[in-house]
């Protein structure tokens, strides 16, 4: 049955999703990196598709940015269309000082300002985790490919213009890598509906350093980050 946001016949999508924020980026998985690839939904053109990988059944679908966004396209696949897996594609802005550009980073935990997980959880903090499966999976395949693989704590920020510079000071004095603005979101509906979570996320910037890839360097290092995501989805 369509949910309000996803117009997808049952049974549409695979048991993986990968699941880039740009709904461009999903077309762009499907076509590149899948075979037969069909789109199963375009609800505000937010494009979902399955296809197979090495044989193997996957779905790519867009989720949009930020949490609020994220959490109503996780929720709907994994509670009406029964997704088992999600792995989010996804680019961070370093802070580590020795997190580099054009790094792999497995968000093994996501600390946020968002109150999501609190509101889950009567106002406790909730320890928002990845699925130890899927990340030993993907470490794996990073070290595999020789891909620069860090493994650690992002921070999953409601503000991508925040008013509070130092708190980027902050992050990297408590050993955060990075900031993205999904992945607390994501790990929070997993756990409140039992389903596996991860997500990996290219260096696009430093923000701390004021350093930004070029448009090529963003390529290379996405592509990277998809073949390690496409073979831990069907590990
Ligand atoms: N903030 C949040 N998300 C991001 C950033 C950032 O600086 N860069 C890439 N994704």
């Amino acid at each position: 049955m369509a949910t309000p946001h996803i117009n997808a016949a049952d049974g549409a999508f695979a048991e993986t999703v990968l699941m880039p924020g740009d709904p461009l980026r999903a077309q762009y998985i499907a076509e590149n990196f899948l075979e037969n690839a069909e789109l199963v939904t375009d609800v505000r053109n937010m494009f979902g598709y399955t296809g197979t990988y090495k044989g193997k059944k996957v779905s790519v679908m867009g989720h949009g940015m930020g949490i609020p966004s994220c959490s109503i396209y996780v929720h709907e696949l994994i509670k009406d269309y029964g997704v088992k897996n999600v792995i989010r594609v996804g680019s961070c802005g370093a802070v580590k000082d020795d997190v580099k550009l054009m790094d792999v980073i497995v968000a093994q935990g996501a600390s946020t300002d968002s109150k999501v997980n609190r509101t889950r959880f009567a106002d406790h903090d909730f320890a928002a985790i990845c699925d130890f499966h899927l990340m030993e999976t993907a470490v794996g395949e990073a070290r595999k490919q020789n891909v620069s693989v860090r493994v650690g704590n992002v921070f999953s920020a409601d503000l991508f213009y925040s008013p509070e510079a130092d708190l980027f000071n902050k992050m990297d004095k408590l050993g955060i890598l990075a900031v993205d603005m999904e992945a607390a979101g994501i790990y929070g509906v997993a756990a409140e509906l039992n389903a596996r979570a991860l997500t990996i996320l290219t260096v696009s910037d430093h923000i701390i350093r004021g350093e930004a890839l070029s448009s090529d360097e963003r390529q290379k290092s996405f592509n990277e980050m998809m073949t390690v995501s496409l073979e831990t989805a069907i590990n």
